[in-house]
């Protein structure tokens, strides 16, 4: 299906699409030996959309209003289907998937989320941490199951928290090191061999 050991990826998103950008720059370095064939958003408004088709890549909109969360999800995975995708990466993708996706991707499908995992999952990780009082925050790359932040871990980048931070601070660093992780854990994934031992990734 893919050429020359390049997997055929898509990131879905809601947002910004920093962490898109970040994996398309990797793929286009030779870092990650993949293709980014597709990014799918389900706001219309999403700069990420913009950011993709900057580069080239096709950017479509799949409006999850008026539909039941599986006959959203059937759109998604017929769009994907016809690209022939094979990695699903989530990049800021605001919606949780039913077992109906899950079951047609997975392990096949990566996240990443700003806090390390499993302490803070759901949204507004970095200000949950930082209200917490951790002393180190991070971000975690996991293959995504039908749980909110539940699935197996691939890496985890730390950073520290000072005495100055605040929420907005500490998310931007956090961001950065998100930057770092996502292109290196998805590098992992398509070059070494892996396995999953109950919910542990082992690379081999
Ligand atoms: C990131 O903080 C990511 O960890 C979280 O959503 C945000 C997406 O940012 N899941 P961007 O759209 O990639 O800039």
């Amino acid at each position: 299906m893919s050429g020359a050991g390049t997997a055929r990826l898509a990131v879905l998103l809601s947002g910004r699409g920093s962490n898109l950008v970040a994996i398309a720059d990797a793929c286009r370095r030779g870092e990650v030996p993949a293709e980014i064939v597709l990014v799918l958003s389900n706001k219309a408004d999403a700069a990420g959309l913009e950011r993709a088709r900057e580069r080239g890549i096709p950017a479509r909109v799949v409006p999850a209003k008026g539909l039941s969360r599986e006959e959203h999800e059937r759109q998604l995975i017929a769009a994907l289907e016809k690209a022939q995708v094979e990695w699903v990466c989530l990049a800021g993708y605001m919606r949780l998937l039913t077992p109906l996706f899950i079951e047609r991707f997975f392990p096949r499908i990566v996240n990443v989320h700003p806090a390390l995992l499993p302490s803070f999952p759901g949204v507004e990780a970095q200000r949950q941490a930082w209200e917490y009082g951790v002393k180190v925050a991070g971000c975690t790359v996991h293959l995504v199951d039908a749980g909110c932040d539940t699935g197996p871990i691939v890496l985890q980048r730390t950073v520290e928290v000072g005495e100055d931070d605040t929420p907005e601070t500490l998310s931007a660093r956090i961001l950065e090191q998100e930057h770092i992780a996502y292109p290196t854990a998805l590098r992992r994934l398509l070059t070494r061999p892996w396995r999953l031992d109950g919910r542990r990734l082992v690379f081999e």
